[in-house]
């Protein structure tokens, strides 16, 4: 595979270099200060995309320690429960995100603790004029291959504000340094890579479990979107149970054999979980056109969920290259956001 021929602006070398953003990111947390916070009642994330998505896994990380709901909201508005109580935070790759940028004031009217982070654009202005604290990160990159810098900071935050136990970032950096020596690889020893030809031609479907890997589920979605360019859906355990496993009955007119499922594992499953997801698996293995469990790699809950997300943002990668297609360019995207600026 002739890869930078199609890899022409050089997604490789980001995902090459996805530990090291992770090592850079937790010390650009570290050296932000931000005002004692009185208990928050709720924490809201404001983003879209690539920079929603980390809110996603950082919900999912503390799920079972934080002391107050994580929110994401991907919206121009902020439900009425935002108010003094909510840590708010605003975060944009680009800084220049309109949905972002117009809760955010609507948040500044509102009273929130707020907290920013970009790699510059309005956000970074606006912070300055109103006093917010804010986490620059390096500019210059797709959005999507910066989660590094878009989750990490806040992880230290929040540890920082003594709502969460500080995580085992080095374990996680060393897990992610360990799989980019297999990941990097463009041949079928490399595990992404493989998974990439079996996806090739189908459309992925991606469960996760609610609480544990939702966010991934989600995420492995989105890459596929935006680097593969093809149709990809993700779900969650145990809701699943509840309607997507009734076309697998085969009762409709679909073809199933289009399908390829991908069942994102993590032994911090619930054990009725585990259950339903080997009777889900049973239930539609013979009929899917392929099956496969990805389980994370290394001892603690973040290395499980970087671990995870590092498999798909390659296959996903791979997956573009099969295809001859460029994984960075997001020309729909670009247009809408070029369309909209007009009105
Ligand atoms: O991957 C992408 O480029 C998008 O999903 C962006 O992240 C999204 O459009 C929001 O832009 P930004 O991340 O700059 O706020």
């Amino acid at each position: 595979m002739e890869v930078e021929k199609i890899d022409r602006r050089g997604m490789k070398n980001l995902l090459d270099r996805f530990p090291q953003q992770c090592q850079e990111a937790v010390r650009i947390g570290e050296t932000i200060e931000i005002p004692s916070l009185s208990e928050p009642r709720n924490i809201v994330i404001l983003g879209m995309g690539g920079s929603a998505i980390g809110g996603e896994i950082l919900r999912d990380l503390f799920y079972s320690h934080l002391p107050c709901p994580i929110q994401v909201l991907r919206d121009y508005k902020l439900p009425p429960w935002v108010d003094k109580s909510t840590f708010l935070v605003a975060i944009s790759y680009s800084g220049n995100t309109e949905e972002t940028l117009y809760s955010l004031r609507e948040g500044i009217r509102r009273k929130c603790s707020i907290l920013s982070l970009s790699s510059g654009g309005e956000l970074a202005k606006l912070s300055v004029q109103e006093g917010i604290p804010h986490i620059s990160i390096p500019e210059g990159m797709p959005p999507r291959t910066a989660l590094g810098y878009l989750l990490l900071p806040l992880v230290v935050i929040l540890t920082k504000l003594q709502l969460v136990e500080k995580p085992e970032f080095e374990e996680t950096i060393k897990v992610l340094e360990n799989l980019k020596e297999h990941y990097t690889l463009s041949s079928p020893s490399s595990p992404p890579c493989l998974l990439a030809e079996e996806i090739r031609g189908k459309i992925p479907l991606i469960w996760g479990v609610e609480g544990v890997t939702g966010g991934v589920a989600h995420r492995w979605k989105t890459q596929f979107n935006e680097n593969s360019k093809i149709l990809a859906f993700w779900d969650i355990f145990p809701e699943l149970n509840h309607n997507e496993v009734v076309p697998w009955g085969g009762e409709g007119e679909v073809n199933l054999k289009n399908f390829f499922v991908v069942l994102l594992r993590s032994p911090a499953e619930h054990p009725r979980i585990r259950r339903r997801i080997e009777l889900t698996r049973e239930m539609i293995e013979e009929k899917c056109g392929g099956i496969k469990e990805i389980w994370p790699q290394g001892k603690t809950p973040l290395s499980w969920l970087l671990s995870l997300v590092y498999m798909g943002d390659w296959t996903s990668f791979y997956l573009a290259l099969l295809q001859g297609v460029d994984p960075t360019q997001i020309k729909p995207i670009e247009w809408l956001k070029k369309e909209l600026s007009k009105f």
